[in-house]
This record gives structure tokens, C-alpha cells and sequence, in this order.
């Protein structure tokens, strides 16, 4: 079987390895006995390290799928799987081509060894995290969190306080009735496409964007649309007049930075008026403003309450918590409730009880400014130092907002080489040309800075700058 590598696959390139190769022998393309090209050819054929195949070999061996040969080399096992190992193995069964066809999110949590350097758009600082105030409003709340299921929406007194917090900090007008506690982005972004779509609609996307949200508008059999981004936000012109909903980061767009203008928000409200059209509004990592005055959410401007906002505390405290929050439309808080309670029921209680307190006792507002005088300091080291030291060719995007900076290189090379270099060199980056999901994709980098310690920015920046000059 030809193997190959998908430099767009986010899995280490050992797994592509296993997974093609565990494909084609339960689907037969490689029968009983048939002998396996040596690790050392199939290395040299896709340009990587021979442990990477070894390893992917010792899996598919130490699952029984293959075994070594009398005078070396690896065969495909004689016995064809048992009917337990084929149940195992999932011979019976496939996902829809629909959800099969989405490729697993890039993000890995575990960055390895060699990633000495840790620049991954998102990324934050663990060490800013409130782990005392935390744990004290986790015990408090483990005390008094009720033991039974609670509201779909969210417990009364986190609705409230988050509905308080976000008027204080982002503009947002709700009043707690407004509001529903989601584990995240991701699943506010679900409930909501259930609870207005029907599988087919369109829903137009902001290109390049953030590819999760793509995806799981795919998943559920909606049809999305990109649509362009210049220097005033999403092109409104250019949304299709049939799209039922339009997911956008006004903010700060992921991936471009672009922080979308008043004017052009009007525009965008005024377009979903005559189309009867939705607006998802995801302010994901808004609190880290580093230079320009906030401008009013979508939200707020709205007048006929067609923008769902939505947020989350993967930025603000840690993605490890799954907390995030919409805010809805009254019209519509029954419906996601209803759905909602069908899917999970509502978020674990004592989590909701500790996040209600930590924005009660004022906590959540000092963490944030702590935190954002730290971003913003990294954010202007590492500003300063691609400007000066970026080699030719390479173009920083105006970046006001958020825990990452854009650069441009339109000519980058599609190939793996960019990506062994930087991995050579211990540089974990995102990769722009990945968040493009419609059209000829930009090449380019996505340098996260929230993990990278102040004083090591100019440092790291130089070493950066450095190996991009042997692109
Ligand atoms: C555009 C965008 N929205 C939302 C999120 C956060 O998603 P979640 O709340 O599911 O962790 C991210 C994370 O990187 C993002 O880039």
C-alpha cells in the first residue's frame, strides 16, 4: 500500500503511519503474510526519522495486526484477526464520511521534548493561574454544591454574576436570564446551530477562521461558506444571501488579528436584518487587549436580537475547566435548555459554584489584570523584536488584542522541510496556512506568546527570526 503523510494532519506522523497501515489490513488491501516494506525504505520514502515507522511497526505488532519474519522484516499475520480482534478493531462499523472526513484538531497537549520553545497560538501561562483562590472556592463550593441535576442553563448565581461581569468588562447587555454556561465555545456554538438550523442551511464562516467551528458545522450537516476578511473585519458583501447564520470573532479575528470596525459591525447587523439572519458573535480571547480601546460588542449594537454572544474561560482561566457562556436572545433560552438537557444535562455544580464565587470575591477581576499587564508586556517584547529582526520577505499582521501575532510569507514552502526545520530547532508555531478551509490558502505563522516568559521574548525572538532565514 502507498503511505503518505497529510502535513495538514495534526497527528504525530507516527499514528498516520499505523492508522494507514491498520486500514489496509482490516480492510484486506494487505492480506495474511504479506510482507511489509523495511522501516528503513518506507522512512527514506516519506522523509522522516526511522523510529517514527519502528514505533508505528511496534504498535501494529503489539496489537497483533502484524509479526516479525524469520530473516527480518515484518509480515502481516498469518491467522486473519479473530472474530473479537475484528470487533476490536472496528471492521463492522464507520463513522459517516460526513464526520470521518474531519481531520483531528491540531492541538496537542503534550508538546514533547524537542519543543524547547512552546509559541502555539492559545497557549496560555500556567503559572498565572489562581490555583490558591481556585482551590479555596473549589472546597467551599464542594461543601456546598447540591447533589442532585441542576438548571440546563446554569446555577442562578453564576448566571447573574457572569451576566454582571460580562456588562462590567465587556459591554455585553444581559440579564441573567440571558445567559447559559456551556462547556465552552465549541458547545455554545453546537446548541446554538441546533436550535436555529436545520441540516442543509448555510452558514457563512469568516476565511481563514478558526477550523473547529468549521468543522463542527459540517458534522451537523449545515453548509458552510467562507467568506473573506480584509483590514475592516468579515466582507459583508460577500456573504451569500441565502446563509441563515454567520459565525464571526469581531474582536479579534482568529486568525488575522483584524479588529472588526464600528462601522463595518453596522453593516454586518444591518445585512442579518434584511437577510433574516443570524449572528454568532465568539469573543474568545477579548480580555487581552494590548493596544486599541475595545469597540462595542455586536451584541450590544444589535437592536432586533439576532446576535448570540458568546465566550469563554478557556483564555481567561484555563482551557482545562470547560467553562464558556452564551448569551441568547430570551426567545431562544427555552429551546437550547431543552436541547441542552438532553446532551449533558447541565455543567458538573461544584465547578459552577466555584466560578460564581471566584467573580464574587472580586478574584476573577484582579486575575485578569495581573494577567493582562503580563500579556501585554510579552505581547510588545515579541512585537518589537519580529519587527526589527523578521528577514525579508515575511510581514507582521497588526496584532491589538489576544495571545498571539500573525506574520505573512506568501511564499512559503507547502512542503514538510519549514516544519522539520523548526521542529529541528525546538519552535512548536501555528500554521496559518491551516485555518484556511475554502480557497487557496496564505502560508504564514501564528507565534503565540502567552507561554513564553518575559524575560526569554527577545531571546526566543531572535533564535525565531534567526531559523527563518534558512526558509
Ligand atoms: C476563535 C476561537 N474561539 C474559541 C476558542 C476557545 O474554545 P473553547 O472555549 O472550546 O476552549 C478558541 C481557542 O483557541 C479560538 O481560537
Amino acid at each position: 500500500v502507498e503511505l503518505f503523510l497529510d502535513p495538514d494532519d495534526g497527528r504525530p506522523r507516527t499514528v498516520q503511519i499505523y492508522e494507514q497501515l491498520r486500514h489496509a489490513i482490516v480492510e484486506g488491501r494487505l492480506a495474511p503474510r504479506d510482507r511489509l516494506a523495511p522501516t528503513r525504505t518506507v522512512a527514506a520514502d516519506l522523509g522522516v526519522s526511522r523510529s517514527t515507522v519502528t514505533e508505528a511497526y511496534g504498535r501494529l505488532s503489539a496489537e497483533g495486526y502484524i509479526q516479525g519474519r524469520a530473516g527480518g522484516g515484518s509480515v502481516v499475520s498469518p491467522v486473519p484477526l479473530a472474530p473479537t480482534d475484528a470487533r476490536r478493531a472496528g471492521a463492522a462499523l464507520a463513522a459517516t464520511p460526513r464526520v470521518a472526513r474531519i481531520k483531528r484538531s491540531p492541538y496537542d497537549p503534550e508538546p514533547g521534548a524537542h519543543a524547547r520553545f512552546d509559541l502555539r497560538p492559545g497557549v496560555l501561562d500556567p503559572s498565572l493561574f489562581p490555583a490558591v483562590e481556585w482551590r479555596r472556592c473549589m472546597l467551599h463550593a464542594l461543601d456546598r454544591a447540591p447533589l442532585h441535576y441542576g438548571e440546563p442553563a446554569g446555577i442562578p448565581e453564576l448566571r447573574a454574576g457572569l451576566a454582571n461581569w460580562l456588562s462590567r468588562s465587556r459591554g455585553v447587555t444581559a440579564s441573567a436570564d440571558e445567559v447559559v454556561v456551556t462547556s465552552g465555545t465549541g458547545h455554545a456554538i453546537d446548541l446554538i446551530a441546533r436550535v436555529l438550523l436545520d441540516p442543509g442551511a448555510v452558514v457563512a464562516v469568516e476565511e481563514p477562521g478558526y477550523p473547529p467551528v468549521v468543522e463542527l458545522l459540517r458534522a451537523q450537516g449545515l453548509h458552510v461558506v467562507g467568506v473573506p476578511v480584509d483590514d475592516q473585519g468579515i466582507v459583508v458583501d460577500a456573504i451569500p444571501a441565502r446563509a441563515r447564520l454567520v459565525y464571526v470573532t469581531p474582536s479579534h479575528q482568529y486568525p488575522l488579528g483584524v479588529v472588526m470596525t464600528r462601522r463595518r459591525r453596522l453593516e454586518l447587523l444591518d445585512w442579518a436584518g434584511s437577510a433574516g439572519a443570524a449572528i454568532i458573535e465568539d469573543d474568545y480571547d477579548s480580555e487581552f487587549r494590548h493596544t486599541a480601546r475595545p469597540l462595542e460588542p455586536l451584541q450590544r449594537l444589535d437592536r432586533d436580537g439576532r446576535v448570540i454572544y458568546v465566550g469563554t474561560f478557556s483564555k481567561t482561566l484555563s482551557p482545562a475547566l470547560r467553562l464558556g457562556l452564551l448569551v441568547a436572545p430570551k426567545n431562544l433560552i427555552p429551546a437550547i435548555c431543552v436541547l441542552r438537557q438532553m446532551i449533558d444535562w447541565c455543567p458538573p455544580l461544584a465547578t459552577q459554584v466555584a466560578l460564581a464565587t471566584l467573580i464574587a470575591d472580586g478574584h476573577l477581576d484582579r486575575h485578569l489584570r495581573r494577567s493582562r499587564a503580563v500579556y501585554r508586556e510579552r505581547h510588545r517584547l515579541l512585537w518589537d523584536a519580529l519587527g526589527e529582526l523578521l528577514p525579508g520577505g515575511y510581514r507582521l499582521l497588526p496584532a491589538e488584542a489576544g495571545l498571539h501575532i500573525t506574520i505573512v510569507r506568501p511564499d512559503l514552502p507547502a512542503d514538510r522541510s519549514v516544519w522539520s526545520l523548526l521542529e529541528s530547532r525546538g519552535f512548536m508555531v501555528g500554521s496559518l496556512r491551516r485555518t484556511y478551509r475554502f480557497n487557496e490558502p496564505v502560508a504564514g505563522f501564528l507565534v503565540g506568546f502567552g507561554a513564553l516568559p518575559t524575560p526569554s521574548v527577545s531571546a526566543v525572538s531572535r533564535a525565531f527570526a534567526e531559523t527563518l532565514e534558512h526558509i
